[in-house]
């Protein structure tokens, strides 16, 4: 009868806490590569040109593919929607266009960015030079007035 006393009530097995602790880390990890996809991009992919950077027709068939498979969440000005990302920030128009063919090719899935792989390797290279043909276009850059510069030592 006296082991009747002795039901094991630990709280928390050691195996339980491992797994815990593992899942935290998983976690942390997960936060630390948030956003940086540019970092997992190989060195071979980030060197690759785009045969058609600043080809205007290929801009414009780019302008038509984006508006059918990208606008939907990048908008139609590419300026970002919600959580969706603007495609005109400093990071992705200073991205190589190999950068940009690989997250095209890759996606960011746990991201919500699909890829793009089924489309043609040639039409992904259209739609990058048209995303590159838009520039930068920060809230901050646009806020400012251009006021042309006026010599006042011209004027009497
Ligand atoms: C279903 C919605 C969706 C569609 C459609 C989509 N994207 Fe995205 N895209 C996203 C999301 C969400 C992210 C943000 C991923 C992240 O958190 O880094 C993203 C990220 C990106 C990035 C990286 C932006 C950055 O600042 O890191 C580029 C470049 C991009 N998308 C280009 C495109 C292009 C080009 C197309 C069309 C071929 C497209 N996307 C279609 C949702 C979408």
């Amino acid at each position: 009868m006296r082991s009747a006393g002795k039901t094991s009530l630990s709280p928390m097995s050691p195996e339980r806490s491992l797994r815990l602790a593992v899942g935290a880390l998983a976690l942390l990890l997960c936060a630390a590569t948030d956003n940086s996809w540019i970092q997992k991009v190989p060195q071979a992919d980030r060197e690759r040109v785009n045969p058609y950077a600043g080809n205007r027709d290929a801009i414009a068939g780019g302008a038509k593919v984006f508006a059918d498979h990208c606008a939907k969440c990048h908008g139609s000005d590419a300026l970002g929607r919600g959580k969706k990302p603007s495609l005109r920030t400093d990071v992705v128009q200073n991205a190589t266009d190999g950068e940009l063919f690989w997250i095209l090719k890759n996606g960011y899935l746990s991201h919500g960015m699909p890829t793009w792989s089924s489309l043609p390797e040639p039409v992904r290279w259209e739609v990058i030079a048209y995303v590159k043909s838009l520039g930068i276009n920060s809230p901050s850059a646009s806020a400012k007035d251009p006021t042309p510069a006026t010599s006042p030592g011209e004027h009497p």
